[in-house]
């Protein structure tokens, strides 16, 4: 249900919601100029986990790693292989499930992932995945929608599980299902694999973004309420 909904969304997701600058984003409006939790990405091997229509993976590429990209849904990574080669970057596209990723084991200096997870109903075994694929002492840094966005969207923040909503835009509408978990699932299940926390970020948007509009943006852009969560753990 979810790949499908990918695929469906693909063809907006792949036009509409270009990024703005050219920059690896975290999330609507936060890149990694002000966070730098990239680091030096020449010649490192990056895994872009659930990479969408590419747009982090070709900039990773694009800065000097060598570059990967997993992604369940073949429409999404249409999108990507056709940005690499505009672009000119070396990049190589992958259709698979963050659950079963199809690399051996410590293969990855960085493995990154933005806004992907919160689609994943086996959180752990995502989990699982990354710290298997990254070498001894290799980073997972991984962004998600802020969990207290339930709060601001009138759920009850402590109540876990899947929430079904439709995602609306440009006349476009598909069924979704995303998992809602607290910050204390977040981290035990880091702690459940053997990832080691070492940072948690609540970046407030850095400016104007094609996903932050509406009513609600202002909220967002104005820091009432967190919208992009990033984690940061070692293996
Ligand atoms: C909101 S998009 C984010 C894409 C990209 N990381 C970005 O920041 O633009 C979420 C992506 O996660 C992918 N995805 C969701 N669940 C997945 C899973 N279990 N395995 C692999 N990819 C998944 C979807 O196909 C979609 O491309």
């Amino acid at each position: 249900m979810s790949q499908e909904a990918w695929n469906r969304l693909a063809l907006l997701y792949g036009h509409q919601y270009r990024p703005p600058r050219d920059a690896f984003y975290w999330g609507p409006g936060v890149t990694d100029e002000a966070l730098g939790l990239l680091g030096d990405l020449k010649g490192r091997r990056v895994l872009d986990a659930g990479c969408g229509a590419g747009f982090n993976t070709v900039w990773l590429a694009r800065a000097g790693a060598e570059a990967y990209g997993v992604d369940f849904s073949e429409a999404q990574l249409a999108y990507a292989l056709r940005l690499a080669f505009t672009q000119g970057a070396r990049a190589e596209f992958v259709l698979a499930r963050l659950e079963a990723l199809p690399y051996p084991d410590a293969s990855f200096d960085l493995v990154v992932s933005t806004f992907a997870l919160h689609y994943v109903p086996d959180l752990e075994a995502a989990f699982r995945e990354a710290r298997r694929v990254l070498k001894p002492s290799g980073r997972y840094v991984f962004s998600l929608d802020h969990p207290a966005r339930a709060i601001h969207d009138g759920l009850p923040y402590l109540e876990e599980g899947p929430l079904r909503w439709r995602w609306r835009a440009e006349g476009v509408e598909v069924p979704m299902i995303s998992y809602h978990r607290t910050l204390e699932t977040l981290t035990r299940t880091l702690r459940a694999v053997g990832l080691h926390l070492e940072g948690l970020y609540e970046p407030k948007p850095q400016g104007p973004d094609p996903f932050l509009k509406g009513p609600e943006a202002q909220a967002y852009l104005e820091g009432q309420v967190p919208y992009t969560l990033i984690m940061e753990a070692r293996a």
